[in-house]
């Protein structure tokens, strides 16, 4: 009688322990899984007060190299990047090129701003 009962436990047990593995590897794989569902977006898009923000840092700080639709650095009207890698870019530069970083002359909400601007204004100013 207890052979029985121990072969009958033993594939649950072995069921639940891989589940129980299954959820730990999630959990702590989420940094590095965690990019599609919880990717960092801009809080401003759509939103016409700070458009209108985001177009006055772009004429002050983005305009001289970026033109009204692309000059001495890329098109910022039609980049692809996501919402995170603007953020990213704008903040840390490109090391090795002209385009600087704005960590210190620029906040994040300021930046966010230029981007809900650009995705705004699809065919440049
Ligand atoms: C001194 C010139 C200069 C200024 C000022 C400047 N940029 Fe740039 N930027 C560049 C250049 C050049 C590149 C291309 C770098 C490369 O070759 O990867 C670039 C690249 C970028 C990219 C990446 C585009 C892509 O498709 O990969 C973003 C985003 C960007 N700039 C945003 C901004 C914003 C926003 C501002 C204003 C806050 C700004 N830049 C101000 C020169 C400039």
């Amino acid at each position: 009688m207890p052979a029985i009962v121990r072969a009958s436990s033993r594939p649950a047990a072995a069921v639940s322990l891989l589940l129980l593995i299954g959820a730990v590897s999630l959990w702590v794989l989420r940094p590095l899984t965690g990019r599609a569902d919880d990717t960092v977006t801009d809080p401003y898009l759509g939103q016409p007060a700070a458009i209108d923000a985001g177009e006055q840092i772009y004429r002050e700080h983005c305009i001289i190299c970026h033109g009204r639709a692309g000059g001495r650095g890329p098109d910022l009207f039609a980049v692809t990047l996501t919402d995170e890698e603007f953020l990213d870019t704008v903040l840390h530069g490109r090391p090795g090129t002209v385009m600087p970083a704005f960590s210190t002359t620029l906040s994040r909400d300021d930046i966010w701003k230029v981007r809900a601007f650009v995705k705004a204004t699809p065919k440049g100013l």
